[in-house]
């Protein structure tokens, strides 16, 4: 007989006991629901509301469950539809009669909401632990590269120089911001909906407080019809999961590009790369593909968790459930993605010759060239346009700005001097760039310091 079977003549069919169990996917919540279930026993002895040597009965019975859980020990019942029902016939399975006493002033619905608060707030402890792993592994090979220079690209096309230290910075800031925007979601997540109930609050006078205090949570949520149907910290950690994955694709993107024979700007280790099945010579980034993939995912379920809940009245609804395997899937996919796209940078090799190579064709010094002369004096507009048709006489006579002689110079602008060719060397072109943020080594030197300082502080 189920649980709730009192009000029922006849047993659940068997494909509804399949359609609706969650057991197969929320048993992952099983140590939460202990945690949280031996706090809330804990108080419901010291507020009087069952007997204190009661509430040892249950409180000893569930660390046993526990113990068994972590030992692997424990097979779960589908007909017993969830980990909370499951918990709890384990529970009376363990100290008898007394264990149907677990449930007093509790609701299915508050005690979900709040297992998977708990769970999240160890698994965003977990993702910035790996996202600290990588801003540490940027730093680091930041650090190294402080002199090397590689194109910068707009539109993919070879734009202006730019330090390798100054592009990994980038990618930096990106994760710092993921970083932080977890501390974010983490403020909103670590709060109890214990004691709202199925939706209304009880009448028991329990102390919501203590099992918060107890759980190690900040507070308790304020609304008793909004505690049991918000799943804003969920949906809000899929966005802040998708963010992180959106950034590592960017730079999977760019791994993969520059792996390739036409950038040849990077090689994968071989632990990180793979080959094929009928071209002897392939060296594929497969890491890099699969965490570009693996993106759309995430970005599924935070589209299905958000169309799940926009339907929804208040307060808890059955849909609710989907919940679960949306977030547990985020959450799997973002884990596994930096625990190996980590290592894989880490162990990246820069071809620093190849980078500098490819800074020579493509006039990555022509912006260089117009600024001569407008600080000279021509309005930039103008020095654009005869820089412009320098470029253009560059590439009819297969030459670069550097290669052209002073005449050739001279003929396009009487402004250009002899100095023009220092202007135009690339190691002065990023060394000009001086304004705060720029790709100047002293820049790059100043964000590097600052992202340690900052570092320093988690
Ligand atoms: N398994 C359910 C879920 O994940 C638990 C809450 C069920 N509450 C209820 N009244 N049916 O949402």
């Amino acid at each position: 007989m189920k649980a709730w079977g009192g009000r029922f003549e006849k047993e659940t069919a068997a494909v509804m006991d399949d359609f609706h169990s969650s057991i197969h996917f929320d048993c992952r919540l099983a140590e939460e629901d202990i945690r949280g279930s031996i706090a809330h026993a804990r108080m419901l002895g010291d507020c009087g509301i069952i007997g204190v040597d009661e509430a040892g009965q249950l409180i000893r019975g569930l660390q046993t469950i526990l113990e068994r859980v972590r030992a692997g020990a424990v097979s779960w019942d589908p007909k017993a539809e969830d980990i909370h029902m499951n918990v709890e016939k384990l529970l009376v399975a363990e100290v008898g009669e007394v264990g149907k006493k677990l449930h007093t002033a509790r609701s299915r619905n508050d005690q979900v909401a709040l297992d998977t608060r708990l769970y999240l707030r160890r698994e965003i402890y977990h993702l910035q632990g790996l996202i600290g792993e990588l801003i540490e592994i940027l730093l680091e090979r930041a650090e190294a590269e402080q002199a090397t220079i590689l194109p910068g690209y707009t539109h993919l096309q070879r734009a202006q120089p730019v330090l390798l230290g100054h592009h990994l910075l980038a990618y930096f800031e990106m994760f710092r911001r993921d970083y932080q925007r977890l501390d974010d979601c983490l403020k909103r997540t670590v709060l109890s909906p214990l004691g709202c109930g199925a939706l209304a609050g009880t009448g028991f006078p329990i102390d919501r407080d203590r099992v918060a205090r107890e759980l190690g949570l900040a507070g308790v949520t304020g609304n008793s019809l909004d505690g049991v149907s918000d799943r804003d910290f969920a949906a809000e950690f899929i966005f802040d999961a998708s963010l992180v994955m959106m950034h590592l694709s960017r730079c999977c993107e760019e791994l993969v590009l520059w792996s390739s024979m036409e950038f040849q700007f990077v090689e994968m280790d071989d632990a990180y790369s793979t080959g094929s099945s009928i071209m002897p010579q392939k060296k594929n980034p497969d890491v890099a593909e699969l965490v570009r993939g693996k993106t759309g995912r995430v970005y599924g379920d935070l589209m299905a968790i958000l169309t799940m809940m926009k339907g929804l009245p208040l307060a808890y609804n059955k849909d609710m459930q989907e919940d679960k395997e949306a977030l547990f899937d985020a959450v799997d996919t973002v884990v596994g993605s930096l625990s190996i796209f980590n290592p894989m940078v880490k162990t990246l090799r820069f071809n620093r010759d190849r980078m500098l190579a490819a800074t020579r064709d493509g006039f990555l010094n022509a912006t260089d060239l117009a600024d001569y002369l407008a600080a000279k004096g021509l309005p930039f507009r103008e020095a654009h346009a005869v820089v412009g048709r320098l470029v253009q006489y560059g590439i009819k006579h297969g030459k670069r700005l550097e290669d052209l002689s002073l005449e050739e110079f001279k003929e396009a602008s009487e402004l250009i001097a002899a100095d023009i060719y220092e202007t135009l060397d690339m190691t002065r072109v990023v060394k000009v760039r001086n304004s705060a943020g720029g790709t100047a080594p002293e820049q790059v030197r100043e964000q590097l310091e600052r992202a340690r300082a900052w570092f320093a502080t988690l």
